[in-house]
C-alpha cells in the first residue's frame, strides 16, 4: 500500500516527528514554550538532542535500550510540544528485528542488525560482534559530541555534529577509538547515516558520467533494496559524485517541494548506500569510506576519523537545495571562506599548444591574452623534464632547458609586466616509467611485487601513502614555488589507481594505502598553502574527476571537464551546479569545431563560459581582429557581473535536458543585480519561445534592463520585478546556438 498521505505537502511539519515513527513514539511529557533557538540542545527529560539551523531541525534521542536513534530531520519544529522520547521499533516477528527496524543513528554490525552498518570491526579475540550504546555527551556551542561504546569492550565511537545555522546544513563525522588493550581491525567505517522520514515513493537524484561527460543528472524512484554510489578508483572519479538529493514522491521541482540532500568531503574511495528497507521502509543514506578492500588495524589507544558527511533540508525544491550548498561552500568550505575573493579571468594554453610550449610561444600568447583583459596566465603541461608528449617526464619537476633555456623567470616576469599573475600545471602524484624519478625510485610507484604495473596514459601512480614519497613531492613543489613568483597551480591527476600495492608496509596495514594516500595529498596541499599563503590551486583530474567537498576545502577552483564544447557544457554545468557553486566551476572559451565536431558562435561560447569562473583556452594566434574585439567586450562585461555569478544565488530556469531552451539566472547577494543567460539549441517549425519568467526578484522594485544585444523583445528601459517574474521576458532567439545575456540593475 502506498502511504502517499505521508508525503502530502499540506502536512504540518510539527506532525513529522511523530510520523517518522507512527507506531513507536509515545509522547511523554509535553514541554512548555517555544523551541529554544540554540544550535545544539539536550532535553534531559526526554533524552533527546535537538540540532537547529535557521529553517530545519534534526532530532536524535536515546531509546529504552540506550541506543541513539534518529527521530526527525526536516523543516523547523517550532515548539517543544513536538518532541517525544525515542522508542525502539516494535518487533512483531522474529525475522524483523527491532534493531534493524529502528533508525539507529550509528549502527555497528552485530547483534541482529541487518541494514547497511556504519561500523564493522573484528576484535583481536576473533569477536566480530559490535553493539553500540550511549556513553556520554558534550555540547560546545554549535558542536555536539556523543560517544557510543560497545556493550562489552572499550571500543568507542565519537560522533561529532556541527551545525551551520545560516546554511541549513549539519555535518556528521565519526571517530573510532580503540581503548581496548588489543588490536581492533576496522573493516568498514562510515561517517554516518541520514534518514528521511519513513515511507515509500521517494526519488533519488544523483550525478554520474565519465571523462568529457561529467555530472549528468539522474533522477529515479527509490525502491526496496540498495543503490550504491561509490568510487573504487582512488579518487573521487568522473563516474559518480559523492552527492545525493532525495525528494518525496516526485513532489519537488526547482522551486518547491521537500528535498533532503547530502555530500561527502572525501577525495578517495567513497561510498554512499541509498537504501529502502523492505520491512519498515526506512529510507537511509549511509556514507563514508568505501569498505571495499578496506582494512585498518587500530592499535590500543589509536583512533580512526572518518570524512565529513554533510546533510541539508529545504522545502523549496532542488533550486534552493543547490543555493544552500553553494552558500555553504563559499562561506564554510573554500579556502577563501573568511575573505571571499572573485575568481580572476584566466588564460590556459593547453588546447592551443598542448605539449608544445616554449618561452617565445608563451610570451606571444600572454601578450594577446593581456590585451583581452585576462588576469591570470597559466602554462599547462609540457614545460618540465623531457616532456614532449605524454610518454615521458612526469616526476621530473625541473624546467626543460631546451624550451626554457633561462628557466621560468623571464616568462613569469613578462607575464607580470603585462599585469597578469602566472600559473603553472603539475601532476605531482604521477610518474612516467620514462623519467629520471622512476629510474631512481621504481619502488615509489604503487605495485605488487612480481605483478604487472598497468600503465594508463603511459604513467604510474606514485605511492603517496609513503612518507618518503610524500616528503619528496612536497619538497619539489615547495622549491619551485619558493624560487618563482607562481600565483596559481593546476594540480592534475590523469589516471586512477592500479595494482594498489604497498609492499614496504606491514601486511596488516597495506590496505591503508587508499586512505593514507588521500590524507597525504591533503597534507601536501595544506602545507604548501601554509608556506605560500597567496597561492591559489585548481584541482583537476582529466576534467572533473576530483570534485568533492574534501578537495574544495583546499583548492580555489576545479576543472569542470575536459569537454569544453559549449553545447555539451550546458548539461555538464547544470549537473555540476546541483552540488557545487559556479564560483569554483572553471569554464573556458575554446576553439571550434570542438569535441563533437560542433561549431558554435564565439558569443555563445562566451556566454556559456561566463556562467562560471571564466577562462580562455583558445589558440589566440588563430583569432581574427573581430574575435579579439568581441572577446574583449565579453570579458569586460563578465567583470561587471562576475560577483553576481560567482557569489550570488543561482536559479536554473530552463534545463538543457528538457527542451531547446536553456536559461540560468543569477542574483547578487544584496539583490542589486540580476543576470539572465539564455541559449537556444535549435529552433524548429518557426516556433516562438514562451516568455521567460525570472525568479527571486523583489516584486516591488524597478530594474533597469541592460541588453547585450537586441534579442529581448520588450524594449522598455525599466521593468518591475513583478512584471519580470509574472509576465517574463520575450526573447527573440533564432536558428541554431543562439544566445543572449540580460543584466538587470535594481533602481534604488
Ligand atoms: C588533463 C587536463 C587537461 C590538461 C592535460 C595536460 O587532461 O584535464 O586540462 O591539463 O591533462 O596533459
Amino acid at each position: 500500500m502506498l502511504r502517499t498521505a505521508k508525503h502530502s505537502r499540506n502536512r504540518q511539519p510539527a506532525l513529522w516527528g511523530a510520523l517518522m515513527f507512527p507506531l513507536l513514539c509515545t509522547p511523554l511529557r509535553a514541554l512548555e514554550g517555544a523551541m529554544n533557538s540554540a544550535p545544539v540542545r539536550y532535553v534531559p527529560d526526554l533524552r533527546v538532542w535537538v540540532l537547529g539551523t535557521g529553517r530545519t531541525t534534526y532530532v536524535m534521542g536515546l531509546n529504552e535500550r540506550g541506543e541513539l536513534q534518529t527521530l526527525y530531520w526536516g523543516g523547523k519544529l517550532t515548539s517543544d510540544h513536538d518532541l517525544s522520547a525515542a522508542r525502539s521499533h516494535a518487533e512483531h516477528v522474529s525475522f524483523d528485528s527491532s534493531e534493524t527496524m529502528t533508525n539507529l543513528e550509528y549502527p555497528g554490525w552485530g547483534g541482529r542488525y541487518y541494514n547497511e552498518p556504519a561500523l564493522k570491526v573484528t576484535l583481536a579475540s576473533g569477536v566480530r560482534d559490535l553493539v553500540l550504546k550511549y556513553a556520554s555527551q558534550e555540547i560546545r556551542g554549535d558542536t555536539l559530541e556523543i560517544r557510543l561504546k560497545d556493550i562489552q569492550y572499550d571500543l568507542f565511537v565519537k560522533l561529532i555534529y556541527k551545525v551551520f545555522p545560516g546554511e541549513d546544513i549539519i555535518c556528521k563525522q565519526a571517530v573510532i577509538e580503540n581503548h581496548t588493550p588489543q588490536i581492533v581491525t576496522v573493516e568498514g567505517a562510515q561517517s554516518g547515516v541520514w534518514y528521511v522520514p519513513e515511507g515509500e515513493g521517494y526519488r533519488l537524484t544523483y550525478l554520474t558520467g565519465r571523462w568529457a561527460n561529467e555530472t549528468q543528472l539522474i533522477r529515479e524512484a527509490i525502491h526496496p533494496g540498495k543503490k550504491v554510489l561509490e568510487s573504487r578508483r582512488g579518487n573521487t572519479s568522473h563516474n559518480l559524485n559523492p552527492w545525493f538529493a532525495i525528494d518525496a514522491g516526485g513532489e519537488a521541482d526547482e522551486e518547491q517541494g521537500r528535498v533532503w540532500f547530502g555530500a561527502l568531503g572525501w577525495s578517495g574511495n567513497w561510498k554512499l548506500v541509498v537504501e529502502e528497507t523492505p520491512a519498515a521502509h526506512q529510507v537511509r543514506v549511509t556514507g563514508g569510506y568505501n569498505d571495499f578492500d578496506f582494512s585498518w588495524p587500530l592499535q590500543p589507544g589509536e583512533s580512526l576519523g572518518t570524512p565529513p558527511y554533510y546533510g541539508g533540508f529545504t522545502s523549496r525544491g532542488f533550486g534552493e537545495a543547490s543555493r544552500l550548498l553553494h552558500r555553504f561552500e563559499r562561506d564554510q568550505i573554500l579556502p577563501d571562506r573568511a575573505h571571499p575573493e572573485v575568481r580572476p579571468v584566466l588564460y590556459n594554453s593547453w588546447e592551443a599548444t598542448t605539449f608544445d610550449v616554449d618561452e617565445a610561444g608563451q610570451k606571444v600568447l600572454a601578450e594577446k591574452a593581456a590585451k583581452l583583459g585576462v588576469e591570470l596566465f597559466v602554462m599547462d603541461d609540457g614545460w618540465f623534464g623531457k616532456r614532449n608528449d605524454d610518454h615521458a617526464g612526469l616526476g621530473d619537476w625541473y624546467v626543460n632547458p631546451q624550451k626554457f633555456p633561462h628557466g621560468l623567470q623571464p616568462l613569469i616576469r613578462y607575464v607580470n609586466s603585462l599585469g597578469m599573475d602566472f600559473g603553472l600545471w603539475f601532476e605531482p602524484e604521477m610518474v612516467n616509467p620514462d623519467s629520471d624519478l622512476y629510474r631512481q625510485h621504481p619502488d615509489w610507484a604503487m605495485n605488487f611485487p612480481g605483478r604487472p604495473r598497468s600503465e594508463a596514459r603511459n604513467q604510474l601512480v606514485l605511492n603517496l601513502a609513503r612518507e618518503d614519497v610524500k616528503e619528496y613531492i612536497f619538497g619539489v613543489l615547495d622549491k619551485i614555488l619558493s624560487e618563482n613568483k607562481i600565483k596559481y597551480i593546476k594540480w592534475d591527476m590523469n589516471r586512477h589507481f592500479g595494482e594498489p600495492g604497498w609492499p614496504e608496509a606491514p601486511l596488516a596495514e597495506q590496505k591503508e594505502i587508499w586512505v593514507k594516500y588521500v590524507r597525504n595529498v591533503y597534507e601536501i596541499i595544506d602545507r604548501l598553502r601554509a608556506r605560500h599563503p597567496s597561492l591559489d590551486i585548481e584541482a583537476c583530474s582529466g576534467g572533473g574527476g576530483r570534485v568533492d567537498l574534501g578537495i574544495l576545502e583546499r583548492v580555489n577552483i576545479v576543472w569542470t571537464s575536459d569537454n569544453t564544447e559549449a553545447f555539451d557544457r550546458l548539461g555538464i554545468q547544470e549537473g555540476f551546479s546541483l552540488a557545487y557553486t559556479p564560483k569554483v566551476m572553471s569554464a573556458w572559451v575554446t576553439d571550434v569545431p570542438n569535441l563533437n565536431g560542433r561549431s558554435t558562435p564565439l558569443s555563445y561560447r562566451f556566454l556559456v563560459a561566463m556562467q562560471g569562473a571564466l577562462g580562455i583556452g583558445a589558440n589566440l594566434n588563430k583569432w581574427s581582429p573581430e574575435d579579439f574585439a568581441l572577446a574583449a567586450r565579453m570579458i569586460s562585461t563578465y567583470k561587471s557581473i562576475r560577483e553576481t555569478v560567482q557569489q550570488g544565488d543561482l536559479y536554473r530556469l530552463c534545463s538543457p535536458r528538457e527542451g531547446a531552451l536553456t536559461a540560468n539566472q543569477y542574483i547578487s547577494a544584496h539583490g542589486k543585480q540580476a543576470v539572465l543567460f539564455a541559449f537556444l539549441h535549435s529552433q524548429q517549425y518557426v516556433r516562438p519561445l514562451p516568455a521567460l519568467c525570472l525568479r527571486g526578484l523583489d516584486a516591488n522594485a524597478l530594474y533597469r534592463v541592460k541588453r547585450l544585444d537586441e534579442k529581448v523583445v520588450e524594449q522598455q528601459p525599466v521593468l518591475s520585478g513583478s512584471f519580470l517574474m509574472q509576465h517574463g521576458l520575450n526573447l527573440d532567439l533564432r536558428g541554431d546556438y543562439d544566445s543572449t545575456l540580460v543584466i538587470l540593475e535594481r533602481i534604488e
